[in-house]
């Protein structure tokens, strides 16, 4: 079996897979989200090591129990996240993460130093808060005694595989999340690192996704009772990660998927790094040797949550969603702006703000809920129609928690007015490190041949056909509203 890692931003999870992609394990851990200032996230590096000490022992002990012989660990992990090493390898100061706020400044050096048209070209993305590269400019500027004591920065699943092996090396679809590395080369951009006056040493080596990092260091596997020298394989970041693990290749165009977790996700491969000119949608390295759009919405079933919880507290999801039901398409002329958190994709705009709009006195609970659902989808349609005219998109695979809705998805269908499919897959990132850590131990030469193997069957899910055009209007209209209103 392969064993698959992922270092999530609330826990890490670990799974075990036969070669053909079947589930035989399972084991997972929390840790903590600091937030010491407004707008700042950060984790303990010595939080997620321990996290995998307890997660790979209790994987262990399943397996032996099984009789099942593990190949190899692969890794994914929440991207952009940045763990400072001093010259003795030790952690300098917790790790700000992918969705902390606090590198504008840094951003706005950045593309003083290398104008965003070719940043956006090198690089897929313009420099963007949450990456990893503006927190290390942000760290010269606000810790220099921290700036000067790193000798290293590393993603946090790399920062585990150091742990796990004493080697330190990335893959491209986390590193090309930091904002230096070359899309067309997969290797670091030199000339944009020594732009901004960084030391290229600072970035370890780039190896395939299914590369192997080094083995499981003897202190461990004798620990956890793992066999020596496992192979210990680079992995993927989480939405690559995902993608491998639901059969989603760059060598098979056409097929991607849209997530209503937390946030919402529109991921989609593609052959050739052509970005958005405007890097309006991220264009990332995808873990099988091409590469990946993704948009991000940044409030999906965070929204609904969020509702739930401040406005309806004690009311059943089912009972909120079977009042949206009975109101009619359109919400009778109420319109949601899902802007709870700011947005990435495609307004990159951290200041926007969420509003019901089009009230009055003859609306209820029900048309509340229902447009919201819509706003969420429409949001979820601006990051598509960005994506459209760059790479083909037949069907999307609806994933997350609100894909468990029928409702939800009858919406977002008619909203995108794509084919959607459910997909009996459920493990998410570390299945797809997993199946990329099979790729590494040789029980399959290419990660394509991989995803092939263990891509499950999925079933589609008819699309309403309502003409959700003018309901798109609407929604553009009450967006021009939001974006005038800075309160
Ligand atoms: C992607 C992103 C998130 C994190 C979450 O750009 O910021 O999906 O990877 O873990």
């Amino acid at each position: 079996v392969g064993i698959g890692m992922d270092l999530g931003t609330s826990g890490l999870k670990a799974i075990a897979i036969t070669a053909d992609g079947q589930t035989v394990a399972e084991a997972s851990a929390t840790y903590p989200l600091l937030t010491p200032r407004p707008g700042w996230t950060e984790q303990n590096p010595s939080d997620w090591v321990e996290a995998a000490h307890q997660v790979l022992g209790e994987l262990a002990q399943k397996l032996q129990q099984g009789n099942w012989e593990p190949v190899a660990i692969g890794l994914s992990g929440q991207m952009h996240g940045a763990t400072f090493l001093d010259k003795q390898d030790q952690v300098v100061r917790p790790a700000p993460l992918w969705n902390d706020q606090r590198t504008a400044q840094a951003c706005a050096e950045i593309e003083a130093a290398i104008p965003r048209r070719d940043l956006i070209q090198r690089t897929g993305n313009p420099a963007v808060t949450g990456f990893q590269l503006p927190k290390l400019v942000w760290l010269r500027q606000a810790e220099p005694e921290h700036f000067a004591q790193t000798a290293h920065v590393l993603l946090p699943k790399d920062y585990l595989a150091y742990v796990l092996t004493g080697q330190m090396a990335t893959e491209p679809s986390d590193a090309s999340g930091i904002g230096a590395l070359n899309l067309g080369l997969q290797d670091w951009d030199t000339e944009i690192i020594q732009a901004l006056g960084l030391n290229p040493a600072l970035f370890p080596p780039v190896i395939p996704s299914h590369g192997v990092v080094g083995s499981l260091k003897a202190e461990w596997a004798q620990a956890l009772g793992l066999p020596q020298g496992l192979p210990v394989v680079a992995g993927a970041g989480d939405n690559a990660g995902a993608a491998i693990g639901l059969g989603l290749s760059s060598a098979r165009p056409g097929r991607g998927s849209v997530s209503l977790g937390t946030s919402g996700v529109i991921f989609v491969p593609t052959q050739k790094p052509t970005p958005d000119p405007e890097g309006r949608i991220h264009l990332f390295c995808h873990a099988d040797g091409g590469y990946h759009f993704l948009g991000v919405t940044l409030a999906a079933a965070g929204s609904l949550q969020w509702y739930r919880d401040k406005l309806a507290p004690g009311v059943s999801f089912e009972e909120l969603m079977e009042e949206a039901q009975s109101v009619p398409p359109g919400s009778d002329g109420v319109v949601f702006m899902p802007y709870l958190a700011g947005e990435r994709s495609p307004y990159l705009d951290p200041d926007l703000r969420g509003a019901w709009l089009g009230l009055s006195l003859a609306h209820g609970r029900g048309h509340l809920t229902r447009a919201l659902l819509e706003g969420v989808a429409f949001s979820l349609r601006d990051v598509l129609e960005v994506m459209q005219p760059l790479v083909r998109i037949d069907r999307l695979l609806a994933i997350g928690g609100g894909a468990r809705s029928d409702f939800w998805l009858s919406i977002v269908g008619s909203a995108l007015a794509l084919p959607l499919a459910r997909t009996p897959i459920e493990e998410g990132p570390a299945r797809g490190a997993a199946i990329l850590g099979l790729v590494g131990a040789g029980l399959y030469t290419s990660v394509d041949e991989a995803i092939s193997a263990t891509a499950p069957q999925d079933s589609e899910i008819g699309a309403t056909a309502t003409n959700s055009q003018p309901l798109l209007e609407r929604y553009r209209r009450g967006l021009q509203a939001v974006q005038g209103f800075k309160g």
